[in-house]
């Protein structure tokens, strides 16, 4: 008539639930992803992204500094230029606004973190695609692999330890290694967007960069209802030479993460989109859930799934939380 099993006994107390827990998240183990624009002399905040901003030079710097301290484990750059052609020729420019911020941030932080960049043309082209046109207006797969290898070298050059290819063109991660190894930058790593579906979630991420983007990514990112697919595409980006992994979005996408990081045998990342980030934000302005709480849930949710990297523009703020414990 009672019952045997009695699973609340390890729910009973803080201490108990503490030390049965299997997940936990760490600071080191967040990546902060930061804008930065060209020609401005104050942050501007992104009206879609509360309580991000598109840093210029110095507060970039500054900001960077304050997630080394809160133990943040890496930092993503994007950049938005003032000018874009249709061949992104910003991108590869090492005056370029990224480039200039890599070399920036690089110098002020050396080694207490990990910097990133997003390897990519949409930031850099008028068209807003993140790959390069052909005459009757396709994406052309090869050419961009072109593009992207001036791309990641200019970026490697510039300060990145990291850089990540996120145009999901075929052949992108080969064509990167190879391009660094022959600029003797073989030690430049790769975190490869392996696993990109389209997704409305990037809306306020167009904002943030200002992306000129008419039409939409499905020539190249993946079908939402496609998991298969994502383990032949980390695959051979892990043939291809990729030192990790990454997923993308994350919190509709945890089965996809759960099913890479099964048969990656690198480091495996995901990336909590702008839209996850302004969704939990608009609720939590107009009161309908706590904000703290709501966060660190996804954050577990995501580390749970198999991620041992969580891309996260509350990274800084999280990773205080999770010091006070
Ligand atoms: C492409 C890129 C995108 C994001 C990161 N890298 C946008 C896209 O593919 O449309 C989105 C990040 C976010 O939404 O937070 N360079």
């Amino acid at each position: 008539m009672f019952p045997t099993h009695r699973p609340r006994r390890l729910r009973r107390t803080p201490a108990v639930r503490r030390l049965v827990a299997e997940t936990s998240v760490a600071p080191r183990q967040l990546v902060l992803p930061m804008f930065v624009k060209e020609g401005v002399t104050a942050p501007v905040p992104i009206a879609s992204m509360p309580g991000v901003v598109q840093h210029d030079l110095d507060s970039l710097r500054r900001a960077a500094v304050e997630a080394v301290e809160a133990g943040v484990g890496g930092l993503m750059l994007f950049g938005v230029p003032t000018s874009r052609d249709a061949v992104g020729s910003a991108g590869s420019d090492p005056d370029g606004i990224l480039n200039r911020a890599l070399a920036a941030v690089a110098a002020e932080v050396g080694d207490a973190t990990v910097v990133m960049s997003d390897c990519c043309l949409d930031e850099f082209t008028d068209h807003g695609h993140c790959g390069l046109l052909a005459a009757d207006g396709h994406v052309d797969n090869d050419a961009t692999l072109l593009a992207y290898r001036e791309l990641a070298v200019a970026q490697a050059r510039a300060g990145a330890q990291v850089v990540g290819p996120s145009g999901m063109m075929d052949g992108q991660v080969g064509a990167i290694r190879e391009a660094l190894d022959e600029a003797d930058l073989a030690d430049t790593a790769i975190l490869a967007y392996s696993v990109k579906y389209t997704s409305a979630f990037y809306g306020p991420f167009r904002d943030a960069v200002e992306s000129q983007l008419v039409g939409d990514r499905r020539t190249y990112q993946q079908d939402p209802a496609n998991a298969r697919e994502a383990l032949r595409e980390a695959t051979l980006d892990l043939a291809e030479g990729a030192d990790a992994v990454m997923i993308k979005p994350a919190m509709s996408y945890l089965d996809v993460v759960r099913q890479v990081a099964e048969i990656a045998d690198v480091p495996v990342a995901a990336y909590q989109i702008s839209g996850e980030y302004s969704m939990i934000e608009a609720a939590a302005a107009n009161g309908w859930l706590d904000r703290r709480a709501a966060v660190l849930e996804t954050l577990t949710s995501i580390r749970r799934a198999g991620a041992d990297i969580v891309l996260t523009y509350w990274a800084v703020e999280a990773a205080r939380w999770l010091r006070e414990g």
